[in-house]
């Protein structure tokens, strides 16, 4: 669907994506890929484009069973690397050819547990956009962070990196805004406080060359559950959700993506 014709702002499909981390076993996965299918159907992805990210070694069981449905398929991170000689890692072609549509890249989880820089993120974006997929690049301030009131210094630093792939198409590149402090925490941002940083993202991204900032998906993510969503996509930035723990629980999705679609 069309997020309206917002003053300063181009159409935007809403897109609701669920991050499913290192969750989910091949019983279950089948469970929920299958309540998915059933709850989000044509009508509903005529409005808003849905999409999940199972680990990988469940890719492909995620693409037999939401053939034809119209979910897309995503992973939740790939290499920085084209191919070759990297134990362990896994390629933005391999995803393509696995039937992928996104990657995420620069998760917090990522950037914090496992110390991925600026550089790595932007690096993994470029592989994944020259591998024809769409990335979902995450950007966000640590509590600390915040609390020192440094959120804009950071996001700008994040976001400044990727300058390298300012001619990224808009169907193509989307930035989800996740501050750390509400991963997983059950502590939301409110509405008008991810506003602000979204409105933020899109200027930012505009002042260092992407001419289609205007036109780019700006998701939020962060303890959103089927309760909240409909306040945050109500914002005029906020253009759909990066979905960790509701993403596992079929009825929570759908109805998150439901809220997108009538935003
Ligand atoms: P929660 O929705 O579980 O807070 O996770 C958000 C997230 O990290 C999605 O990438």
């Amino acid at each position: 669907m069309t997020l309206g014709n917002r003053p300063g702002s181009g159409p935007r499909t809403a897109l609701v994506v669920g991050n499913w981390k290192m969750n989910g076993d091949f019983a279950a996965n089948g469970s929920l890929l299958e309540a998915l299918r059933a709850s989000i159907d044509a009508d509903l992805l005529a409005r808003v484009e849905v999409a999940v990210c199972p680990p990988y070694p469940y890719l492909a069981q995620a693409a037999t069973a939401l053939r034809d449905s119209g979910i897309a398929l995503g992973a939740q991170d790939l290499a920085a690397y084209a191919n070759g000689a990297y134990t362990g890692e896994v390629s933005a072609q391999m995803l393509a050819d696995l039937g992928c549509r996104w990657a995420i890249v620069g998760h917090s989880e990522r950037r914090t547990l496992l110390g991925e820089t600026d550089a790595t993120v932007v690096a993994k974006a470029g592989r994944a956009l020259d591998a024809g997929l769409g990335v979902i690049v995450c950007v966000g301030e640590t509590l600390e962070e915040r609390e020192q009131g440094r959120e804009r210094e950071v996001l700008a630093r994040q976001l400044d990196a990727l300058a390298p792939l300012a001619a990224a198409e808009a169907t193509d590149f989307v930035v989800a805004y996740e501050p750390v402090w509400a991963i997983g925490t059950g502590r939301t941002a409110t509405p008008e406080q991810a506003q602000a940083m979204h409105a933020f993202i899109r200027e930012r991204l505009a002042s260092r060359g992407f001419a289609a900032a205007a036109r780019l998906r700006l998701l939020y993510g962060g303890s959103v559950k089927a309760a909240n969503a409909a306040s945050l996509f109500a914002m005029a930035d906020i253009d759909g959700g990066l979905i960790g723990g509701a993403a596992l629980v079929a009825e929570e999705f759908a109805a998150i993506a439901r809220s997108a679609a009538l935003a």
